[in-house]
């Protein structure tokens, strides 16, 4: 065979691996809603950046048919290109071929990349759209979860990696996105569980719909598992793009700076009327946090989750921070068990990606409730606290109004070695509120008062006078600085200045042993 005819036969190679697929199947998936594996890559990554891997890999097993089809490429497809010029790798699987099934061949793709991801420090993406564990190929197909499930952990803190849940993901194949740093699901079109609803109906007498029990809304605001959600596929790949924005490649980075449009030393006098009057009411400290940032703009992750805290990635000065808020408008803002784990995994994220940390404190305490005690939050809490504390970031804290006993501290306080904390005039950090306060240190002048009253209002009220103020921590030096709220933004980019050079490392140890 002549060199042209020999090119001839790459391109019928390539085109034939380009149409792995049937029209039919195509077809279906349109129908469905859904974009193919290659509409998505290609709608991922940069225009004609798509660098394919292993186009002509080929399945070789034997049995109930599966032998006379081998398509090319079989149903994963794998590379690497750019998002906005910097470089990832990525794994598209493919439900037009086989179901997106998992088989060896499958698993061996997706591990390259990985693998490829990890040596080069370089972002890995994750599509996932598949019936689980190709059924023809057994325990060969196990093991190929199995092998990527262990790449999933040795890349966790290295560099990002990011899943796109746009189909089904069922059965244990579901743990590689939950190994992974974000998830994302598409509304309607995206399912994830360990058992479906037949299974469920069969052991449980439970009767539940598919998007019940795993699509997006279940995830991101029942079980924590899912951290963004998006009508469709485009919408979802779009803010995948718009995550990594926000991202450094890997560890030994930091995030891109983005040259900022808004000043540095802006000041917003909306700020000083933020904080009700009475301590008991609520405010929205999204305002806070989208006042601060630069241009308002803030990436809420975990949004329809443990509402009761706030957290996601914004830029101060064109530098990327993530921020921690509890929220005074759900639940008081108290911690309970989700939101310490949403919060946890998310200092920890930034923690390992070099991202400072920017904490804004409203807590009354822990939630309280058997439920909670029962469900663990003394296990959950203590996630926060060990994040915080192993985090070797810059971390800053900026305590709007209460901070109250072991919360207080759980929120990045002076004492677990927070670098700097601020305070509005309007805080108040005590062991815990005056009203139970005066009852427990004055029971005694209670019960003889002629008006009891009278007289816990006149000792509620010395208490407040006492406690409910950032002076106690100041003279303590536990507060660095009180600040007027409208300077917050100022008073934050230049402790970010200073802080940017901070070098700190833990003892030597092959890992800690926090609470799980
Ligand atoms: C082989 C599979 C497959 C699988 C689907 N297909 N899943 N082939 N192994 N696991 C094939 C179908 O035979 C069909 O082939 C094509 O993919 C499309 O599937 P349909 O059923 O026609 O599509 P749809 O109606 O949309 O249903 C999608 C589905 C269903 C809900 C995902 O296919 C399904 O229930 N599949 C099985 C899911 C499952 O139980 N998987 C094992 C999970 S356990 P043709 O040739 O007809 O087009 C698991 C363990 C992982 O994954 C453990 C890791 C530790």
């Amino acid at each position: 065979m002549g060199t042209e005819a020999r090119i001839e036969q790459l391109r019928e190679l390539r085109d034939e691996a380009l149409h792995a697929g049937s029209q039919r199947a195509i077809a279906r998936q349109h129908e469905q809603g859904k974009l193919t594996a290659r509409e998505r890559v290609e709608a991922l990554l940069d225009k004609d950046s798509f660098q394919e891997i292993d186009q002509f890999v080929r399945h070789q097993s034997q049995g109930f048919g599966i032998e006379s089809k081998r398509p090319l490429g079989d149903a994963v497809i794998t590379g690497h290109g750019t998002i906005d010029g910097r470089p990832v790798f990525i794994f598209a699987e493919d439900f037009t071929v086989f179901g997106g099934s998992l088989g060896k061949v499958v698993a061996d793709k997706i591990c390259k990349v990985l693998d490829m991801a990890l040596d080069t420090g370089t972002p890995v993406i994750g599509i996932k759209d598949s019936g689980g564990a190709r059924i023809q190929e057994g325990v060969s197909a196990l093991d190929g979860y199995g092998r990527i499930f262990e790449r999933n952990v040795r890349a966790s803190g290295v560099i990002p990696q990011i899943s796109l849940i746009m189909g089904p993901c069922a059965g244990g194949a579901v743990y590689s996105p939950a190994l992974t740093d974000f998830v994302f699901q598409v509304e309607e079109t995206s399912h994830m569980f360990i058992t479906g609803p037949d299974v469920i109906k069969t052991v449980t007498g439970e009767e539940v719909t598919m998007e019940d029990l795993g699509g997006a809304y279940a995830h991101a605001s029942k079980s924590g598992v899912t951290h963004f959600v998006y009508p469709t596929g485009e919408d979802a790949l779009d803010a995948a793009r718009y995550l990594l924005s926000y991202l450094p490649q890997n560890n030994q980075e930091t995030p891109p700076y983005f040259t900022p449009t808004d000043r540095p030393d802006r000041i917003d006098d909306s700020l000083d009327r933020i904080i009700p009057d009475s301590s008991n009411q609520p405010y929205d400290m999204l305002e806070v946090l989208e006042t601060i940032l630069d241009d308002g703009e803030f990436y809420e992750v975990h949004e329809h989750w443990a509402k009761n805290i706030i957290v996601g990635f914004g830029r101060l000065d064109g530098h990327t921070v993530g921020l921690v808020a509890n929220q005074p408008a759900v639940l008081a803002g108290t911690l309970d068990i989700s939101a310490s784990e949403k919060a946890a995994r998310f200092v920890r994220f930034c923690d390992a990606f070099n991202i400072p940390l920017l904490t804004f404190v409203d807590v009354p305490g822990f939630l309280p409730g058997v439920d909670q005690e029962h469900g663990g939050i003394i296990r959950h809490g203590a996630k926060l606290l060990y994040a915080y504390c192993e985090a070797t970031v810059p971390r800053i804290s900026v305590i709007t109004r209460k901070a109250y006993g072991g919360a207080y501290l759980v929120m990045n306080a002076r004492g677990i070695r927070a670098d700097l904390v601020y305070a509005w005039p309007s805080a108040e950090i005590a062991v815990m509120g005056a009203q139970g306060a005066v009852n427990i240190i004055h029971r005694r002048e209670l019960a003889d008062a002629e008006d009891p009253d009278a007289k816990r209002t006149e000792l509620v009220a010395d208490y407040e006078t006492r406690f409910n103020n950032p002076y106690v921590a100041s003279e303590l030096g536990l507060v660095d600085e009180v600040i007027e709220p409208r300077e917050t933004r100022a008073k934050l980019i230049k402790a970010m200045n200073v802080l940017r050079t901070k070098r700190e490392s833990l003892p030597p140890k092959k890992h800690g042993n926090g609470p799980q």
